[in-house]
């Protein structure tokens, strides 16, 4: 047996066992990307660094053996930042998008592809699902966003931009004309309450996220009905029906509303006490209006960045009570976001801002790489909604032409986690030429973006431990090396037994199962 110490503990394990497997023997985790358990190993990536305290060498722990008496330190602060400079330099030649660019630009940060595929696949009720995870209120905005994630879309580039907006509609309309609208899943009810005032876009959707968090929301509203400024809209571009079916859903979930109550200074010290948090949603904050107290500019009230908290404990504010926009999903994303951050609030008495997840971008498509993405959709030309809306032919046809610019392994994806988990930056190491983008597809099988490959070797050694006739191998030297079928074959006749294996492995999302959505 050979004794060592790692982080202060001490392990005992028998000769020839990797440092990697010593420390997790201890319950200590060492993040690991090129490394899995069932084939032989080949040392690349670079993020198992740890440190030899001694000599203060860094080595990468899971090909080393243990050393009797080596004293090992795996997360001071240098050792830390060997593993981000890895990472750092992994991401500086990575081309991929972990999320679609018309989903970046999306203020309530709404999951684009995702909807797109599933209505193009005919799951309406599924792709309804996926709308309402950021945006409460689909029909309503539907009608009235000006969608900015339009005129992000990546389709603008080849002909016109996906009717994004309209679809969302239509995934929307669709749940309102069903006798029981979809209701997500509930967490437990916490027992605890919260006051939102105000009950336009930003309120309804606070309220709304709050209720499904498990704690019970209640709505100040000093009008005889809900709706706040989309009341203001003429009926022409938001018809009532649909503006009071959605408030009516938002209502199912349980929502208390108190229509007809001001909320003044004093009212406002009531709440405060009686209530576990405040959602402040009283739309523009006009000159000489009060905001009962709060600090406040020339814009609105003043708020705490990321955390919508007020100079007030335990009150929040949120849309356009911050600063005038005219674009309502601003409000929606906002409600949805401090639903989260007052959650952690509730459950934790820390305020803690909202986490923006880490996303790998390489921006504009060049010329030649179109034919890449367009594989992945339909040539037809831009369906425009008429009045009513789309029918769900035309919806089906115009979400076919999607070119799915998001990655399809953004939940396991190791680099993205590992790159978020440490706050690296995509930029520090950034090479003047990117790659091409490439994208095979086997629609059967797997698609292989070789742009987002870290060359770990994975599904190379996988490929020949199952021994497929062709499988993965490295292509050239150096660092031009890259990892293709042998032979140029396709990719059909690369993985014909270990297509599912060699995408479940993949550290990265350089491949992945066309018809698998690890986001549903
Ligand atoms: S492979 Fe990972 S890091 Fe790269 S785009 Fe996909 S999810 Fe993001
Ligand atoms: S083509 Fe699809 S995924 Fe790409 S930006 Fe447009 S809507 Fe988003
Ligand atoms: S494609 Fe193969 S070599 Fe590239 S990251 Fe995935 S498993 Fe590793
Ligand atoms: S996990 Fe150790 S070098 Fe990649």
């Amino acid at each position: 047996m050979v004794k060592l110490t790692i982080d202060n503990k001490t392990v005992e394990v028998p000769a020839g066992t990797s440092v990697w497997q010593a420390a997790k023997s201890v319950g200590i985790d060492i993040p690991t990307m090129c490394y899995i358990e069932e084939t032989e190993h080949f040392t690349s990536c670079m993020v198992c660094l740890v440190k030899e305290a001694g000599s203060g060498r860094f080595f990468a722990s899971c090909s080393t053996p243990v050393v009797e008496g080596q004293v090992i330190i795996t997360n001071d602060a240098e050792t830390v930042e060997s593993r981000v400079a890895s990472l750092e330099l992994l991401l500086s030649e990575h081309v991929g998008d972990c999320e679609a660019p018309c989903q970046l630009v999306c203020p309530a940060h709404m999951n684009i592809p995702l909807m797109n595929r599933l209505i193009a696949a005919g799951d309406f009720p599924r792709a309804l699902e996926i709308v309402k995870r950021d945006i409460a209120i689909p029909s309503i905005l539907g009608l009235i966003c000006p969608a900015p994630c339009e005129a992000g879309c990546r389709r603008k580039q080849v002909d016109e931009a996906v009717s994004i907006c309209s679809l969302k509609r239509f995934a929307g309309d669709e749940d309102l004309k069903s006798t029981a609208p979809y209701l997500p899943e509930f967490s437990t009810p916490s027992g605890q309450r919260v006051a939102v005032i105000g009950s336009g876009p930003a309120g309804l959707a606070a309220a709304w996220y709050l209720q499904l968090k498990g704690h019970q929301a209640t709505i100040f509203e000093k009008n005889v009905e809900a709706g706040g400024d989309l009341r203001k809209i003429d009926t022409e571009n938001l018809p009532r029906e649909i503006l009071d079916k959605e408030i009516l859903v938002i209502l199912s979930s349980g929502v208390l509303i108190r229509l007809n109550e001001t909320v003044d200074e004093n009212r406002f010290s009531e709440l405060q006490k009686e209530y576990d948090a405040v959602v402040v949603a009283i739309g523009t904050v006009k000159d000489g209006m009060s905001v009962f107290g709060l600090e406040k500019s020339m814009h609105g009230i003043i708020t705490e960045k990321h955390s919508y908290l007020t100079s007030s404990p335990k009150v929040f504010a949120i849309g356009n009570s911050l600063r005038n926009s005219k674009m309502a999903v601003r409000s929606v994303g906002q409600g949805k976001e401090v639903a989260i951050v007052i959650d952690n609030y509730l459950k934790t008495n820390v305020v803690k801002s909202f986490h923006e997840r880490f996303s790998s971008k390489f921006g504009k498509l060049f010329e030649g790489e179109f034919t890449q993405y367009i594989n992945d959709s339909e040539s037809a030309v831009r369906q425009h909604a008429g009045r009513e809306g789309f029918t769900a032919n035309e919806a089906m046809i115009e979400a076919k032409r999607c070119m799915h610019c998001d990655c399809r392994n953004p939940e396991s994806c190791v680099l993205r986690e590992l790159s978020d988990r440490f706050e690296v930056s995509q930029r520090r190491f950034k090479v003047d030429e990117r790659k091409p983008v490439e994208r095979l597809i086997h629609r059967e099988g797997v698609v292989y973006e070789s742009n987002k490959c870290i060359k770990c070797g994975i599904c190379v050694r996988l490929t020949r431990q199952y021994k497929e006739a062709f499988g993965f191998t490295f292509i050239g030297r150096g660092f031009d090396v890259r990892v293709g079928v042998s032979f140029n074959e396709s990719i059909q006749k690369g993985l014909v037994k270990t297509a599912a294996i060699v995408a479940k492995a993949c550290p990265t999302g350089a491949l992945s199962m066309f018809n698998e959505e690890e986001q549903l």
